[in-house]
């Protein structure tokens, strides 16, 4: 597709990079990106709550945090007793805390007031001594139904005091960052197919320029009478992109919109959670997607995919010529959800949350049809095992995995691999 076809006349922004039907139409299982089938926990270690989107405490390099022999992590909760897919409605952001990495300690709910009706997902990071968390506020303020409004949100003023325990204080101060301005980035109201996307955002310093970035999930506008697609409208409303805007001071809590860096018109309405990894040179941009948000004529999964890059702005390549990183397996297509990868030595690591199992029903709305019981029954509601992911140039590899809530800091050394194993044997 070129910038002439997707404007129309219109004005219009194509991000440099696109995923292409192309593309996306080889998506396939295969033995380096289908994970393993997962268990629930033995033990559940936060029993109380559900939780879904999680993201770390991170310094302003990517690594992650550790304070006061404390890591740290965010995640979007809802009571346990609720049905699962009502969670979205009230998502409340809590923080979690470690000593070792596998036992996690809840440290209650980070804000008691925030913008939005609720909050989802964001990335946090630790800053000279202070914490910043960045979210999605879902929802208009005041009104009494509940919206799908998305804003961009950046809290400041956060602490950490770990002086006979583990407490994340206040006061906090909420700043509304960046809302979408319409041309580069769709508003609700230009919405033409399901609900618009203005939300995740991801904060990334580039080690090459030192350039501050936060990426977030988006959707390009593309007007009425546009040709892009061919003109064929129903793949035009599957317009998801990843956005980005600049800090020009690096301060983070001033953002100034830019031009998408990849967009899926005609390919896919959500990319959601999009974050970057840098490692050899390179950057590795990730997203999650749904089997669901794929455009017709289309078959995808619920997935982690992934695009690199030689420059932050550069053009993206989809990962192992789709853009498939990591899947579920066919017999439990929606066993996780929401990946974040991470790197880890010569790996990279990716979290997830452990999601609907023992479920291979065709589309997640199937999960509606089953008594409250068993919806209960098979939500996870706590984060999975944590994926071990092997990296090259454009190809990658699912080598193993790690527990249930495992995350090793830089520099901890992780098991030999099975294969590893098979070898010295
Ligand atoms: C992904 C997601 C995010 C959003 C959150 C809402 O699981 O859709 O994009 O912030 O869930 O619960």
């Amino acid at each position: 597709m070129t910038e002439d076809s997707l404007d129309g006349g219109a004005p219009g922004f194509r991000a440099r990079s696109g995923w292409t039907r192309a593309q996306a139409s080889g998506i396939e299982r295969t033995d380096e990106t289908v994970a393993p089938v997962f268990y629930p926990p033995e033990n559940d270690q936060i029993p109380h709550v559900h939780i879904w989107d999680t993201w770390f405490l991170r310094e302003r390099d990517g690594t992650l945090a550790e304070v006061e022999g404390y890591r740290v992590c965010f995640s979007l909760t809802a009571p346990a007793d609720l049905l699962p897919g009502k969670r979205h409605d009230v998502a409340t952001i809590r923080c979690f805390y470690s000593a070792d990495g596998r036992n996690w300690h809840d440290a209650g709910p980070v804000f008691e007031e925030a913008l939005g009706q609720r909050q989802w997902a964001g990335s946090a990071l630790y800053d000279d001594g202070s914490v910043y968390v960045f979210y999605t506020a879902a929802g208009q303020d005041d009104a009494e139904e509940l919206t799908y409004a998305q804003r961009i949100v950046g809290a400041g003023g956060g602490t950490i005091d770990a002086d006979g325990g583990f407490a994340l204080r206040g006061p906090w101060t909420h700043h509304e960052l960046l809302s979408p301005d319409g041309e580069r980035y769709e508003r609700e109201d230009q919405s033409r197919g399901m609900i618009y996307t203005f939300r995740d955002p991801w904060f990334f310093e580039d080690p090459e320029t030192g350039e501050t970035w936060l990426l977030f999930e988006a959707n390009s506008p593309v007007p009425e009478g546009s040709d892009a697609c061919d003109g064929d409208v129903a793949q035009q409303e599957f317009n998801g992109s990843v956005g980005v805007a600049r800090s020009p001071t690096g301060d983070p809590l001033e953002w100034e919109l830019d031009d998408p860096l990849l967009d899926a018109v005609g390919t896919n309405q959500e990319l959601e959670r999009p974050h970057v990894v840098y490692r050899d040179g390179r950057y590795y941009l990730f997203v999650s997607s749904h089997l669901h948000t794929f455009a017709p004529g289309l078959e995808g999964f619920d997935a982690l995919y992934g695009f690199v890059a030689e420059d932050f702005r550069g053009e993206y390549v989809p990962l192992n010529g789709s853009g498939l990183v990591v899947t579920n397996p066919e017999n439990a297509p929606f066993q996780s959800y929401s990946w974040m990868a991470f790197a880890h030595g010569d790996e990279v690591l990716v979290q997830s949350f452990f999601n609907y199992f023992d479920f291979a029903g065709p589309v997640l709305d199937d999960i509606a049809h089953l008594s409250e019981a068993e919806q209960m029954r098979r939500f996870g509601g706590t984060l999975a095992p944590t994926l071990r992911l092997d990296v090259d140039g454009t190809r990658t590899r699912i080598i193993g995995k790690l527990g249930h809530w495992e995350i090793p800091m830089a520099g901890e050394s992780l098991p030999p691999t099975e294969a590893e194993l098979i070898r010295r044997a």
